[in-house]
């Protein structure tokens, strides 16, 4: 497997657009609440914003988009809401894909999907499959998904792995068992609706993202908004832990891995 710059172990190279935007979709309610419509209804219009971000990721170069779509805690949410969710995802997935397909865009879903309807884990696995071979945007649905449920599932899987070993753990050997560990880290986060909260999203993968926050709700995220956040992105000096001196005075070079070793 391809293995991406760490964060940590190494210095990743500062890009003028993000290789890697991971977005939290938030205020899907409080859109619906202003338009005096049932909450399901800003649900439905944030598939709107959803299919825009995909184009405009495609039109701009961008090689990975990572959208939470539901969190491991959104069970809490009432049993409809729930319901609804679902439904619209299994719908949103049978309506799209054969776009995303023909767009070259490989669909990825992460997540716990075990706690799914086996009907929509089929699903998830058909559309995975058919989008397999497309390279253009690699779309990753976070669904069911929980940074620290992801940092326990690689520690289990880590573990696993390495039966006979005890302790001198590298973080190496933990990132290929996230469940993003076909992707980059995030260079852009986005959270729309104000809240300035992580909400348990990819906690590892965020590290030394870019944190960008906007009241807009994201039903009325568009390809403007999307160009201030990139925009906002591009004026960050990403230090990476140096000072600005240090990248005044040399140009972005790959460092060799000074993180520390965890032992056990
Ligand atoms: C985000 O919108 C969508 C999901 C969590 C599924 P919300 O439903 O959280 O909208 P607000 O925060 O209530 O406005
Ligand atoms: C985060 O939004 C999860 C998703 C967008 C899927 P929430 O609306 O659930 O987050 P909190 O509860 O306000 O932190
Ligand atoms: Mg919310």
């Amino acid at each position: 497997m391809q293995r991406f710059a760490s964060s940590t172990r190494d210095v990743p190279p500062a890009l003028a657009v993000p290789r890697h935007v991971a977005i939290i979709m938030d205020g899907n309610g409080r859109w619906a609440k202003k338009h005096l419509l049932p909450r399901f209804a800003g649900h439905r219009r944030g598939v709107q914003t959803v299919r825009t971000m995909v184009r405009c990721c495609l039109e701009r170069g961008i090689e990975y988009l990572t959208l939470f779509a539901f969190s491991s805690e959104n069970w809490r949410r009432p049993q409809d809401e729930v319901s609804l969710l679902m439904q619209l995802f299994v719908r949103v997935l049978k309506e799209e894909v054969r776009k995303l397909d023909r767009n070259g865009v490989r669909l990825r879903v992460i997540g716990d999907l075990a706690r799914f309807e086996p009907d929509l884990q089929a699903l998830i696995d058909a559309s995975e499959q058919r989008t397999a071979a497309n390279s253009r945007l690699v779309l990753t649905i976070a669904a069911n998904y929980g940074g620290r449920w992801d940092i326990l599932q690689a520690t289990r899987r880590m573990l696993l792995a390495n039966p006979e070993r005890r302790g001198d753990w590298d973080e190496a050997d933990l990132t290929p068992h996230l469940a993003m560990s076909y992707a980059p880290e995030p260079d852009l986060f986005i959270r729309t609706g104000g809240e300035q909260r992580i909400s348990n999203f990819l906690l590892w993968q965020l590290a030394y993202s870019e944190l960008y926050f906007t009241e807009v709700l994201w039903p009325e995220f568009d390809a403007l908004a999307f160009d201030a956040a990139l925009a906002w992105y591009r004026q960050r000096e990403r230090r990476f832990g140096r000072t600005s001196e240090q990248l005044l005075s040399a140009p972005p070079a790959s460092a060799p891995a000074t993180g520390p070793r965890v032992d056990a």
